[in-house]
């Protein structure tokens, strides 16, 4: 990343010492290269160990490396009905496929998990799922004697036993349950049907995945040489096509086939301490506040859960050294939460001599801002996300070399690949400058992970 005293904005600033103190303030923010190829080597190394057989190497990994047990992408010769539940932030969805020759209809319901729901006992949350899924049903006039199959994307820290079956570690993003670690999410989902006396049609949930996994398929539905499907959405995680010969937690006689589609589940990297090099106080203050203490150091980076509060600390610490809203600032900026990643994305879409949106966003949190307030603000969002996109891409890369192929389309859901503006542009700039030899495309595959649901179901399905 360009250093900070060759931006425009700060070169911008008229006081030499303001401009010196706004700098010290924001250089750690700046990833060098350096850093972004340790950040390649050490993810390198935590996969190492992730994707040993023993048990010692695996612990000394912050991530899964799971297996998803999906037997491959689409054959483009699908037929028939089948159901995507995809339960992943407080907006869950249902989804309905269509197969005719491989073409696929899909409609999609959007329903909410209300807050009182996400720190309550596990039961209470599936059984309004349980509930949506009827709704959707009768909406859709569904009707079936047969079970229809049901892939149920539940993207949450979970290790994958079968296709069907895994078992839950943690929640994470907005979701506190007070029970669900160490359950089967495909149990809890069957048992809150059973205790609501069934459905008006029968479903068979045949597959659990993560949103990743959703994506990859939809992804590939897409095109054709989608092998990564990525979400930068509250969370964020990966899921690739794996050559099988480097896929070592499997035994060979394990293998049915030469490509695995791995579930990276890398959240937590970095749990461990071995992202510290770069974390930042800011880094460190936003995770003392947050819902999951010490852990999912990796999404804590650039999650749309979390890249608001980050750029928020950050405009808190220059307010209070008295170098932006002359010292003041308002209450609700001093309000942990009340600088959403939406303001991220909407300061964003200014333009390089634009200023309506950040003004918009000021506004209503009752800030009085000059022209320097105006750009060290943009500044800040600016370097926020180009970290956060640095550091995602660089994850990306790994994957891609490990792909190894000439040409990889990387498909991504979530909102903030969706929204913002930029995150786009940045993470292609990191990608062809640490994986030159790759030609990779990156393409928005929206409600992926529920779509993706449905298809893994068709897959799980064929005989
Ligand atoms: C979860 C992952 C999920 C990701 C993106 C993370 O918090 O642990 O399973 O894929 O968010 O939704």
């Amino acid at each position: 990343m360009e250093p900070m005293s060759k931006k425009t904005r700060i070169e911008r600033i008229i006081s030499d010492d303001k401009r010196k103190k706004v700098i010290a303030v924001l250089e750690n923010l700046v990833l060098s290269d350096g850093d972004v190829h340790r950040i390649m080597e050490v993810m390198e190394q935590q996969i190492d160990f992730a994707n040993s057989q023993q048990e010692e190497d695996r612990k000394r990994s912050d991530f899964f490396w799971e297996c998803t047990y999906v037997q491959g992408l689409l054959k483009g010769d699908e037929e028939g009905e089948y159901l995507g539940l995809d339960l992943g932030s407080t907006n869950f969805r249902v989804v309905r496929v269509t197969f005719e020759k491989g073409e696929a209809k899909t409609t999609t319901k959007y329903y909410n998990l209300p807050k009182e729901l996400l720190v309550g006992p596990a039961d209470g949350a599936f059984d309004h799922i349980a509930d949506s899924i009827e709704k959707f049903i009768k909406e859709e006039k569904m009707c079936s004697d047969n079970a229809i199959p049901l892939g149920f994307t539940f993207s949450f820290p979970s290790v994958q036993k079968s296709l069907k079956h895994s078992v839950l570690i943690t929640w994470t993003k907005s979701f506190k349950c007070t029970t669900g670690p160490g359950e089967d999410p495909v149990g809890m989902l069957e048992a809150a049907i059973q205790r609501r006396g069934g459905l008006s049609v029968p479903v068979d949930v045949v597959a659990r995945i993560s949103d990743t996994t959703g994506t990859l398929m939809a992804g590939s539905y897409l095109d054709k040489s989608c092998r990564i499907g990525l979400i930068i959405g509250s969370g964020s995680n990966a899921c690739f096509v794996e050559q099988a010969k480097n896929f070592n937690k499997l035994e060979a006689a394990e293998k049915t086939s030469d490509q695995i589609l791995v579930n990276c589940e890398w959240g937590a990297f970095g749990d461990n301490g071995c992202l510290d090099f770069f974390k930042t106080d800011f880094d460190k203050e936003l995770d003392q506040n947050s819902n999951h203490v010490n852990s999912y150091t990796f999404e804590k980076l650039f999650g749309g859960f979390y890249l608001g509060e980050l750029v928020r600390l950050v405009l808190v610490k220059l307010t209070n050294e008295g170098l932006l809203f002359k010292g003041e600032g308002s209450t609700k900026l001093m309000n942990k939460g009340s600088w959403p990643t939406s303001y991220v994305t909407e300061v964003e879409s200014d333009g390089p001599e634009e200023t309506s949106h950040t003004i918009g966003v000021l506004q209503s949190l009752d800030l009085t801002a000059d022209v320097e307030d105006i750009a060290l603000v943009q500044e800040v969002c600016g370097l926020v996300s180009q970290r956060g996109a640095y550091i995602v891409s660089a994850a990306c890369a790994v994957l891609l070399n490990h792909i190894d192929l000439p040409e990889v389309t990387i498909g991504i859901d979530g909102s903030v690949y969706e929204h913002h503006p930029r995150f786009h542009g940045y993470m292609m700039e990191l990608l062809e400058k640490v994986v030159p030899e790759t030609k990779v495309k990156i393409i928005l595959v929206k409600d992926g992970s529920g779509q993706g649901g449905a298809f893994v179901a068709a897959v799980g399905s064929r005989s």
